[in-house]
This record gives C-alpha cells, structure tokens and sequence, in this order.
C-alpha cells in the first residue's frame, strides 16, 4: 500500500453553506496525521491549470462560520471536456485529464479528496478510473444526491427560505394577498417541502409532482371562503405544471441544459387572474446560497471532512462519504451515479403534509 503523504482537496459546482467547514476539518485531520494538504483553486479548472495553494492550519484558522470557499470554485470547468481557446481565437473543447495527472505528479499529491455535488462526484469516478485516489464529500444545497440522507448546506437554505416564509406571513395577513415564494433546489423539491412545512405554506409545489393550476386556486378559493383572506405557496424552481416543461435560461457552459428559475413569477400571475386576489412573487435565488452555515450544517460538514480524509489516509479510494441512520459512513462512487435523490412522492413527509391540508396542487 502506497503511504500518503500530499493529499489536494478541491471544492467544486455550486458553492454551499459549510464548505469551509469541511475544508478545516481536512486540514486539521491531515495535519495531524503528519500529511500535507494542497488547496486547489476553483475547482478542477484549478487541476487544470496547476493552480494550488497550500494550506496550513493558520489558513483554516476562523473559517468556520463563513460561508463559500476559501479555494473558490465554478460549476463549468470539466477536465474530460475542457474549453480551451486556440490562439488564432476558436474555442474548442479538450480532454486535459492528461494535464491534470502530470500537475499531480509533479506535486507529488497522492490522492485527491473532492468535495462537491453529482456533477463534480461523477467527474471525480473517472479520475478514479483512471487510478487517481478520490475521495468524493457530497455538498449541495439541494439534498439531491444518491445514498445520503443529507448534504450540508440543505439546512441551512431551508432556514432561509423558512425565514422568508415566516416575514411573508405577516405583510400576506395585512395586505390580504397571496404571496408565491420561490425556492432552488433544482430537479428536486427537498427545499421548498421542508420550508413549506416549517413555514406554515399553504401549497407546496414541487418537481416530483406535476401540479394543476385549478387545485391550487381552489386551495386559495377554499381559504377565501372560510375567511383567511391570504395564502403562501412555496415553489421549487423546478416544479411544471402536468404536461408543462420547466422554466429557465439556457446555459451556455456547464453540465446542466437549464438554469432554472422563473415559475413563481408565472404562478403569481397566473393566480391572481384566477382568483382575483393580489398576488406577489419573492425569488429567494442565491440568499439561499451564501451566508454562514447553521449549527447542523459544521456539523455534518466537519464529520465528513475527517471521515472522508481518514478514508482517504488509509489508502481508500472511488468513494464518498454519505450519512445514513445517522452514521458518516462510505459508499461507492459508482452507487452514488446511478440516480438522484428526489421526494418520495408517497413519502412520509408528503403524506404528513397533506394530512394537515397542504395542496401540493395533485
Ligand atoms: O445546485 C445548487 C443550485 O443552487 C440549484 O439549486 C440551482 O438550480 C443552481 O445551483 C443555480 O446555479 P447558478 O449558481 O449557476 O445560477
């Protein structure tokens, strides 16, 4: 068994709440254990570009608490299929995995601990394919990844979006309106289901769930007529109405086709229409994404730090930490690729929502 003495740690898509947490306890963990750490910067763009730094307790130190990532991060760069501008301006697209193994070698880094979302993960198990030690730690504010009951950053956006709820509350209940908010959470609708129950909604509208416009209005209607004069409905970005596509921008670089976004908008409009009330919409977009991690966000992020640096000291590779029943424990890459995690949409969660009235517009 090779002995490991450089590990590179790399924060890659969309950053979360808690990255700096996991970042602290890798450092703090290696160093302990007498392994050095390189940070790589934004991402494997970073890999790429043989762009590290290296990171020592003092560089961790009071990082805790604060939301991002130390290393910056980006959701576009793919070393299989990298963008590379020839210099008479064309833009082509580059397999430089070749680049990012010599970059490893000349630091002597013998593994390399990722931590990121289903896109990162997936980029991650092929370098493992290709003999690279990776650890994956899975990290997204929308609790969409296979074999683990929670990412850290999730509790953190579903108490922002909870906070909103709970201010929309009140301005709803004076001016007598009905007030949209809208949630991320991309193909799943974890955010919007878990802020709708703290936050009191009165629909949920979710991906899992094709929603009809009339059920929601005769939700509202039903409200009206028993006298509370306002309602709150939570949407996922990603929710469609049956037989409806979901709305966005195309993006032009990334993994992803859509950047999502635009349906509270419609649903507001489309509401007040049908049931002449006032209506707003508020886009919580990426408040949910920056800020300071919640308690049980550092939490989780630093028992996944250690947990993944340690499997990775000893010599482990082609998986990612996950928790479940509670436990930190390690699954294969492979497992993770295979799917998404979305709502049961005969779950508990869903059931217990709608046994205390909740339309989730089916
Ligand atoms: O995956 C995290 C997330 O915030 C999604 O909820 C959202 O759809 C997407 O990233 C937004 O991406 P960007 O920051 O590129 O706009």
């Amino acid at each position: 068994m090779t002995t490991i003495r450089n590990i590179a740690v790399l924060t890659g898509g969309g950053d979360c709440p808690g990255l700096n947490a996991v970042l602290r306890a890798v450092v703090r963990t290696a160093i302990s254990r007498g392994v050095s750490v390189w940070g790589v910067k934004n991402g494997f763009g970073g890999l790429v570009k043989n762009e590290m730094m290296f990171l020592g307790l003092s560089d961790v130190a009071g990082i805790l608490p604060r939301g991002g990532t130390i290393l910056g991060t980006t959701n576009r760069d793919n070393p299989f299929h990298f963008k590379v501008v020839e210099e008479d301006g064309t833009v082509v697209y580059k397999d430089m995995s070749g680049v990012v193994l010599e970059n490893l070698k000349k630091r002597e880094i013998d593994a390399l601990l990722i931590i990121g979302g289903d896109g990162t993960i997936k980029i991650g198990g092929e370098f493992a394919q290709l003999g690279v030690k990776v650890v994956c730690v899975p990290k997204t504010i929308d609790n969409d990844i296979a074999c683990t009951e929670r990412t850290f950053g999730f509790d953190t956006a579903v108490g922002v979006a909870t906070e909103a709820l709970d201010r929309l509350h009140t301005t709803a209940e004076s001016h007598h309106r009905v007030m949209v908010l809208e949630v991320m959470g991309r193909y799943a609708g974890w955010i919007a289901l878990h802020a709708g129950l703290a936050g009191g909604a009165d629909c949920i509208l979710i991906p899992e769930i094709p929603y009809d416009i009339r059920a929601v209005q005769e939700k509202i209607t039903r409200r009206q007529q028993k006298g509370s004069r306002f309602s709150l409905v939570v949407v996922a970005e990603g929710a469609a109405p049956v037989g409806g596509e979901m709305v966005g921008v195309e993006r032009k670089e990334g993994t992803e086709k859509l950047r999502l976004g635009g349906i509270g908008n419609i649903l507001a409009e489309q509401l007040a229409e049908l049931c002449d009330v006032e209506t707003r919409c508020t886009t919580l977009g990426h408040l949910q994404r920056g800020g300071s991690p919640t308690a049980y966000d550092r939490v989780l992020a630093t028992r996944f730090g250690v947990t993944a640096t340690e499997a990775l000291l000893a010599g482990k590779t082609d998986i990612m930490v996950a928790l479940q029943n509670n436990a930190v424990i390690e699954v294969a890459l492979e497992e993770v690729a295979k799917q998404s995690a979305l709502v049961p949409v005969d779950g508990e969660l869903v059931r217990s929502a709608k046994s205390i009235g909740i339309c989730f517009g089916d």
